[in-house]
């Protein structure tokens, strides 16, 4: 079992990534945010408890997430191979990450820390549309819709997340500098961390992640 890891800031384009890595490689997308979105939608008890943290754009706690993975990924065979898209995201998670790693014999590989300069940020995700039935993400400029409002794949209403207003991503970028940015030395210090600049286009960004990936 083995693993990379998209790290980046709110809007940095780590789902958007992962949607082109997962057609070109063997590696498992798991996203906790896309987890924590489908516990909500099915109203399960940790999709109760994650939806106050998500509303305010604070972080859902550690214990919470690190169980939701640990059952995650017990579901699949030794020889599995993920692709984690917003985990970890504390240096707790990352610990948490690393032991239950450690007892399953598993590796992390590389950790993809995608950079966009804030400008950019706000407004892919203040136009950030999701299908509302498969997931698809658009957005009203950079990656439109054939019709507006609907999904290119299967028709579905595309909408705008909760958690996209102004007010809420001001804070999730405040809590990615206090409480993620700080994986960018944890992962240093193991060697494991790759630059990457994201804030081109999507197909040169998968380009630059893959020649890293296959070399
Ligand atoms: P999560 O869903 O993980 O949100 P996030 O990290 O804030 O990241 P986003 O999904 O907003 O952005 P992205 O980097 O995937 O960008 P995307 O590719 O969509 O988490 C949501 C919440 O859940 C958190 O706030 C927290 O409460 C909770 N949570 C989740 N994981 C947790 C954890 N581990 N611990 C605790 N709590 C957790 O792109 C954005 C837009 O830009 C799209 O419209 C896209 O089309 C466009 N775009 C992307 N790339 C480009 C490009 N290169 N050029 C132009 N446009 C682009």
């Amino acid at each position: 079992m083995d693993a990379i890891i998209l790290l980046g800031g709110p809007g940095a384009g780590k789902g958007t990534l992962a949607e082109t890595l997962k057609t070109k490689t063997d590696f498992i997308h798991i996203s906790t945010g896309d987890m924590f979105r489908a516990a909500m939608k099915a109203g399960t008890p940790v999709g109760l408890e994650a939806k106050a943290f998500i509303d305010r754009g604070e972080l859902v706690p550690d214990e919470v997430v690190i169980r939701m993975i640990e059952e995650r990924i017990k579901q699949d065979s030794q020889s599995a191979r993920y692709m984690f898209d917003g985990f970890p995201r504390t240096i707790e998670q990352a610990k948490g990450l690393n032991e239950l790693f450690a007892s399953m014999d598993a590796a992390i590989l590389h950790v993809f820390n995608l950079s966009v300069p804030s400008e950019v940020l706000i407004p892919r995700l203040t136009g950030r549309r999701t299908c509302r039935s498969c997931g698809a993400v658009y957005h009203i400029m950079y990656r439109p819709p054939k019709e507006e409002g609907v999904c290119d794949l299967d028709g579905g209403e595309l909408y705008q997340r909760d958690d996209d207003c102004e007010k809420t991503i001001l804070n999730r970028l405040e809590v990615y500098n206090r409480q993620t940015s700080p994986l960018i030395d944890f992962y240093k210090q193991s060697d494991l961390l790759r630059d990457v600049d994201a804030s081109g286009d999507v197909r040169a960004i998968a380009g630059s992640v893959l020649n890293v990936i296959q070399s």
